[in-house]
């Protein structure tokens, strides 16, 4: 049971957006909201992806909020607090437990790629080599899983060490000094991205009034938008905002039972729409400068970016500051993955934060290493590799690492949202739902609105993207 002394809270109302803000903007937006955006062809994607933040995303935001501010408790304790004993709803704390523990196990992969690419502009750099070299050296690393599971276990030491720093004094600290480097880099990124040919082609390109000609002149993918992009707006809309696993529903448990959730649910949608806008921006000027390919896929960051830098002048100036942004919007995001289970064993089990952190984080640590290995192992050979995803996600047809991917994006966070969703449309008391809302915000008007897309518009979205991901529609 809520063991309460442990419990923080926020120290400032900008502390907690910028922390909330750190927990959306992450590797969601500048890695997977580009190469999203280049396979689903530019425009159209964008659009859509805007309409489910504003219509799906932004209610589920504020229902997570709503629960984790009015029972001052961490998902699984929030749900049990604010439903009858016995009941089911305590499900959907336990997903976002779970999911918390299998997202942060490859999300720190990721990052360590992404540490790695620091290390590689550093020491070596990319300046001098072929575009083929460049990309060989993302292909070479992902089949390094000693190398990738020593930069995942410096990643997650890092996370460790912040989030056992607690509420005010690790979380908020850290997003304070990190959120304005991460928007600074970020600004300075894009005034150079605007200086370069490629940027009158990438802004036509998202802002969807690109003409074929030019991006064929220019030896660049033909846009394709496809029924599925709908799904993968959506998906990734959750991702990148952090819902459906209890994240917000944890920072919510450190606001005091006044603050506004409705506009901050809107600043900080907006702070990660902008972020992830603000990549693709800055990627799609370079990849178009650079002759890349937009729909490449998930390598999109990692093959092209630094082959993009290797041409250009400052390149070796600016793929550092790219990789170092990369990696601290990563903890930001990691820091909030970890605190849902911390949170947990704080609540549920009685102890304390640094053993709860310790625990907590070398557990995920230990589940994220099949994700660095599952690329081949050059110790054990590609026969381990091999093995190992056989003898797990084989007969899936997947790998590990795409295995969690997959497993978390389609299902896990789509059924939190879910839940979350519906648990506050249906079940929560009216009266309690409705006070709650309009408490300490002068946008109260919007009630109606928020509780008709959580009944109707969020159930329906949701359950198509669950149903495609079971390739029933
Ligand atoms: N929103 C993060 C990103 O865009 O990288 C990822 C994430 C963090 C997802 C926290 C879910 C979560 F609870």
């Amino acid at each position: 049971m809520a063991s309460g002394g442990e419990r923080g809270h926020w120290g400032s109302r900008l502390g907690f957006i910028l922390a909330a803000a750190g927990s959306a903007v992450g590797l969601g937006n500048i890695w997977g909201f580009p190469y999203m955006t280049g396979r689903n062809g530019g425009g159209l994607f964008v659009l859509i992806y805007l309409i489910a933040v504003a219509l799906v995303g932004l209610p589920i935001m504020m229902a997570e909020l709503f629960i984790g501010r009015t029972a001052q408790n961490s998902p699984v304790g929030a749900f049990r607090s604010l439903s009858r004993p016995g009941s089911p709803w305590i499900g959907v704390g336990w997903v976002g437990v779970f999911a918390a523990f299998i997202i942060l196990s490859f999300y720190s992969v990721i990052a360590g790629w992404s540490m790695h690419y620091i290390w590689l502009s550093v020491t070596d750099g990319f300046a001098g080599r072929t575009p083929d070299e460049i990309s060989n050296m993302f292909s070479s690393l992902a089949a390094n899983p000693e190398l990738c599971t020593l930069w995942h276990g410096i990643f997650m030491l890092l996370t460790i060490g912040i989030v056992a720093g607690g509420v005010k004094g690790g979380l908020e600290l850290c997003a304070k000094v990190l959120m304005p480097s991460l928007f600074g880099m970020l600004l300075i990124l894009l005034v150079w991205g605007m200086t370069t040919e490629g940027f009158a082609p990438a802004f036509k390109y998202i802002t969807g009034m690109h003409d074929a000609d030019l991006l064929s002149r220019l030896g660049a993918d033909q846009p394709r938008f496809s029924g599925r992009s709908w799904l993968e707006a959506l998906g990734q809309a959750f991702f990148s905002l952090s819902l459906g696993m209890g994240a917000l529903i944890t920072y919510g448990s450190y606001l005091n039972r006044k603050a506004d959730i409705v506009s901050t649910s809107i600043i900080i949608s907006a702070l990660d729409t902008t972020v992830a806008l603000l990549a693709a921006f800055i990627i799609f000027p370079i990849v178009f400068a650079a002759g890349q390919q937009p729909g490449q896929g998930p390598g999109l960051v990692f093959a092209t970016i630094p082959i993009a830098f290797s041409m250009m002048p400052g390149g070796a100036l600016l793929a550092p500051i790219f990789f170092l942004l990369l990696t601290v919007a990563a903890i930001t995001s990691a820091v909030s993955l970890l605190e849902v289970a911390t949170s947990y064993f704080i609540d549920e089990r009685g102890w304390t934060r640094g053993r709860a952190t310790i625990l907590a984080g070398t557990l995920i640590g230990l589940l994220g290493v099949p994700s660095a290995v599952s690329g081949g192992s050059k110790m054990f050979g590609q026969g381990f590799a091999n093995l190992l995803n056989t003898l797990t996600f084989g007969a899936y047809g997947k790998n590990w690492f795409d295995a969690f991917v997959d497993l978390t994006f389609n299902l896990m966070l789509p059924l939190g949202a879910l839940g979350i969703a519906t648990f506050v449309a249906w079940r929560v008391g009216g009266q309690a739902r409705e006070q709650g809302f309009k408490t300490g915000t002068t946008l109260g008007s919007l009630y109606w609105t928020w509780i008709g897309l959580l009944r109707y518009l969020v159930p329906i979205g949701v359950l198509a993207v669950i149903l495609q991901a079971l390739n029933l529609i």
